[in-house]
């Protein structure tokens, strides 16, 4: 047998608190128990059969058998900078502003290793989504947790940034609309994050992988604000909005030496998305006029069911403004890992514990509402069952 050790980059990612929840889920479905899974955000709509049909006649097309480019196809990136200008009202040059990503996770994971050197530190939410931090320790920097507070809106406090931030700082993460916390930010936030990153010349990378699921305004793009387009790339998905997490499409959008960077790093590890599928996604932009309405009204019908419920048992939660995530407060006395796994005991419901997401999200749950809200309201109704709220009394002005 061979000695074999993981790298040392790979040892240093924290515990992967998913691979526990996925080790729990199929110990009770092994016994037979209904697992009744709140914990994973993945849309559980099928793709529109329009981008589908448009998949099945560029699949038959041998033109698209072939090797991708890295930065994706020209007709792709001209369609996504025409809905880019509609949507958030910035003109992008689609040859070197843009380029298409195997989902956004790829662009995310790989930028660190287009920009970033060892010794430096890139500034990352917390609680967040885990590939931030990920994507920065395979480049050898150290990632930087600034805390989502949820006193703030969990968008982050100015005097965290400016304590955390150090000469070795070169990039500060965001996102929103937010996992785990379902925040959204205003414009404002990010004129006020262009100008300090300006001051201190950071990076910006924006995650807006949810960009389309909002419940009211439409969320603004980072490289609106003035004087971030030179120093932001931002990340988009086709994943929720099109329900599309399967066929791994994304793009990024910004700073021309970012994206050429991003680029010529993915030219060396992979080939780009395959054109079937960059040509697919594209044609949905042209039907969000119909079909992002359609898709916003599932998740806030499932959003307002669930808040309802979870209010009646006393559980302090705000309404998310965006994404299709609930996150509550788990109740008093318990940790997040307690709570999660005492109901998922008693009742088969599966919650995500919100220290999966960093230390700040001890003390919180997050539900994801990719169910169908039959079964999200089978869910929530066994955990009305044991009412886990009732005993302690949620302090008035918490909500
Ligand atoms: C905040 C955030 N960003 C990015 C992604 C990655 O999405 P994809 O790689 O499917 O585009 C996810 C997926 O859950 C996410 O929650």
């Amino acid at each position: 047998m061979v000695k074999f050790e993981r790298s040392a980059r790979l040892r240093a990612l924290p515990w992967y608190l998913f691979a526990e929840l996925e080790r729990k889920r199929s110990e009770a479905e092994a016994a037979g128990r209904e697992v009744l899974d709140l914990s994973i955000g993945d849309p559980d709509l099928p793709t529109p059969p329009a981008i589908l049909d448009r998949l099945a006649e560029a699949a038959r097309d041998p033109r698209n058998h072939q090797y991708p480019t890295s930065a994706g196809m020209p007709a792709a990136r001209a369609a996504i900078a025409a809905w880019f200008e509609t949507r958030f009202g910035v003109a992008l040059d689609p040859s070197r502003e843009i380029a298409i990503l195997i989902g956004s996770k790829e662009g995310i994971g790989h930028f660190p290793l287009s920009a970033l050197d060892p010794g430096d530190e890139a500034l990352v939410p917390d609680p967040g989504y885990p590939v931030y931090a990920a994507g920065t320790v395979f480049a050898g920097a150290t990632p930087v947790r600034y805390p989502l507070r949820e006193a703030n809106g969990f968008v982050p406090d100015k005097a965290d940034l400016e304590r955390l931030a150090t000469p070795r700082t070169r990039v500060v993460f965001v996102n929103y609309p937010n996992n785990p916390t379902g925040a959204t930010a205003p414009a404002s936030f990010y004129r006020e994050l262009a100008a300090w990153a300006a001051g201190r010349d950071l990076l910006i990378a924006s995650d807006a992988a949810y960009s389309e699921m909002y419940y009211d305004e439409p969320p603004a793009s980072a490289l609106a604000a003035p004087g971030a387009r030179e120093r932001t790339v931002e990340f988009h998905s086709f994943s929720k909005t099109f329900n599309m997490t399967g066929w791994r499409i994304g793009f990024a959008a910004g700073a021309a030496p970012l994206i050429e960077a991003l680029v010529a790093l993915k030219a060396n590890l992979d080939s780009g998305a395959p054109q079937a599928i960059q040509l697919a996604a594209v044609s949905g932009l042209a039907t969000l006029a119909v079909h992002g309405p359609a898709l916003r009204g599932v998740y806030r019908e499932r959003r307002d069911l669930a808040l309802d419920a979870l209010r009646r048992m006393g559980c302090p939660i705000r309404s998310p403004g965006g994404a299709f995530y609930l996150w509550g407060r788990v109740p008093t006395g318990l940790s997040s890992m307690q709570f999660v796994t005492q109901v998922f005991a008693k009742t088969g419901v599966l919650l995500t514990p919100g220290n999966g997401f960093g230390e700040q999200g001890e003390g919180y749950f997050r539900i994801a509402l990719t169910c169908p809200v039959e079964r999200l309201g089978k869910a929530l109704g066994k955990l009305e069952t044991l009412a886990p709220w009732k005993p302690t009394h949620v302090p008035s002005g918490s909500r």
